[in-house]
């Protein structure tokens, strides 16, 4: 009786000691992440929506999220039939014959800024893109989901005004 009494309590200490951190590890961890992951705004994607409204590539696009992106004189950049949008699709710009690599968002913006450079031909027009506005596009343009939802935006953001007082510089 005495023996048992002095060593219990020593081995259940050590015990719930080791066990306590493990728990506490696996417990906070994946709450953190959850929370960066989901419901988290990005700004490169928020910036690539004002480009994309500035550049009006709505005019020969349908870009979902993008208010009146509804052109069909180009493809059809979010999901549809059975192609998904334009993150999924290697290659791109495969209208009437050629094509062009889509292995990353590089890739991607590198088309933008230069459609006519890497596709000399295409119908698409050389807006005029600064490597910055293309990456950003890229940014949208890559966060828009299988199932048509952009990643990115907050519903608050999600229709700002094109030209909200001129700040910054
Ligand atoms: C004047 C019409 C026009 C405008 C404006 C325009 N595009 Fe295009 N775009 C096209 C056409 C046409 C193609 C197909 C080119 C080809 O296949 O050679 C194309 C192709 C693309 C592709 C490849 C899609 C695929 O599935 O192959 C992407 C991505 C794209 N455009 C994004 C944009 C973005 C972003 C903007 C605005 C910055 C924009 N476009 C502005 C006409 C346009």
């Amino acid at each position: 009786m005495g023996l048992r009494r002095s060593i219990t309590p020593w081995l259940l200490g050590g015990a719930s000691l080791s066990l306590g951190a493990a728990l506490t590890l696996v417990a906070v961890e994946p709450a953190l992440s959850a929370g960066e992951t989901y419901s988290q705004a990005d700004p490169a994607v928020q910036a690539g929506m004002g480009v994309i409204m500035q550049s009006r590539c709505g005019n020969c696009h349908i870009i979902p999220g993008i208010p009146h992106a509804d052109g069909n004189f180009g493809p059809d950049l979010g999901p549809h039939d059975d192609i998904p949008p334009v993150a999924g699709r290697n290659p791109l710009a495969i209208y009437p014959h050629g094509s062009v690599p889509n292995n990353s968002q590089d890739d991607l913006a590198a088309w933008l800024a230069h459609p006519t450079d890497l596709k000399p031909g295409t119908a698409m027009p050389d807006l005029g893109l600064s490597q910055d506005d293309a990456e950003a596009a890229a940014a949208y343009l890559y966060a828009i989901q299988p199932d048509g939802s952009v990643a990115g935006m907050d519903d608050s953001a999600a229709a700002p005004t094109p030209d909200s007082g001129g700040s910054g510089g």
